[in-house]
C-alpha cells in the first residue's frame, strides 16, 4: 500500500502506541473566532485531555453581544455536551451550545447556536461580578430569564488571551452549569476557566433572599 509519507508516519505512530499499550494521544481542531464556526489547525493534545469540544456561544458584556466559537482539546469529565445559559445582570450574561467527543478531529463540524430566551421566569439569584476578586457577597439581585431555575457561585481564575486573573460570579443559571465540578478547567466562549468554587442551588422566587 502506498501512502503519503505525512500518513504513514502517523499510521506507524498510532500503530506504535497501540502496540505498546500507551494511551494513544488525541488530535483535535484549534480555533476561536467570531461567528457560528471557526477553521484552524489540528493540534495533538496534551496527555490530559482527552476530548475534543466545539462550543459556539453568545455572551453580554455590558450590554454588547457577541456570538464566538471555540474549539480545543480539553478532559472529557469537565466538559459538557448541551446548553447552558447564566445571567448576572440584564446585560451580562452567556449562553452557549457544546458538543464534546473523544475521536481524532471529531470537533471539525460547528453545532447550533443556542436559543437564547431573554423571558424572565420570575425566580431571582444573588448576582455580582467581580474580576481580580476572590468572592463576591451577592448583594444585588440577578432576574433569571428562560430555562435558568439555579443559582451558582463560581469563583477561580480565568484566563483571557495573556491575561491571567482571579474572578467572582454569583447570578441564575440552567441547572446544566450544577455539572461543573470544582477543580474543572472551563471554556466560555471568550474565556477559560479554572474554577475554585463551583456552587449550585436552585433557585428561590423573588420574596425570598436566594442564600
Ligand atoms: C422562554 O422562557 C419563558 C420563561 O421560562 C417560557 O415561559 C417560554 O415558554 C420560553 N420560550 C421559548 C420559546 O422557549
Amino acid at each position: 500500500m502506498r501512502l503519503p509519507g505525512r500518513h504513514r508516519t502517523l499510521l506507524l505512530a498510532l500503530a506504535l502506541c497501540a502496540l505498546l499499550g500507551l494511551g494513544c494521544p488525541l488530535s483535535c481542531e484549534v480555533c476561536r473566532g467570531p461567528g457560528h464556526t471557526c477553521s484552524g489547525r489540528m493540534k495533538t493534545c496534551e496527555a490530559d485531555k482527552d476530548a475534543c469540544v466545539v462550543l459556539v456561544g453568545e455572551a453580554s458584556s455590558k450590554g454588547r453581544k457577541s456570538l464566538t466559537t471555540f474549539k480545543a482539546c480539553m478532559k472529557f469529565k469537565d466538559c459538557y455536551s448541551g446548553f447552558v445559559s447564566t445571567t448576572m445582570t440584564p446585560g451580562d450574561y452567556m449562553v452557549s451550545n457544546a458538543h464534546c467527543c473523544q475521536t481524532d478531529g471529531c470537533n471539525s463540524g460547528s453545532v447550533p447556536p443556542p436559543l437564547n430566551n431573554r423571558t424572565e421566569n420570575g425566580l431571582t439569584c444573588p448576582s455580582c461580578l467581580a474580576p481580580f476578586h476572590e468572592t463576591c457577597p451577592g448583594t444585588q439581585t440577578a432576574r433569571c430569564v428562560g430555562p435558568e431555575t439555579h443559582c451558582i457561585y463560581f469563583a477561580g481564575n480565568v484566563q483571557a488571551g495573556i491575561i491571567n486573573t482571579k474572578f467572582a460570579m454569583r447570578g441564575c443559571a440552567t441547572p446544566s452549569a450544577c455539572h461543573t465540578q470544582p477543580g474543572a478547567e472551563v471554556p466560555s466562549a471568550y474565556y477559560l476557566y479554572f474554577l475554585r468554587r463551583a456552587d449550585c442551588d436552585r433557585a428561590l422566587y423573588p420574596l425570598g433572599r436566594g442564600e
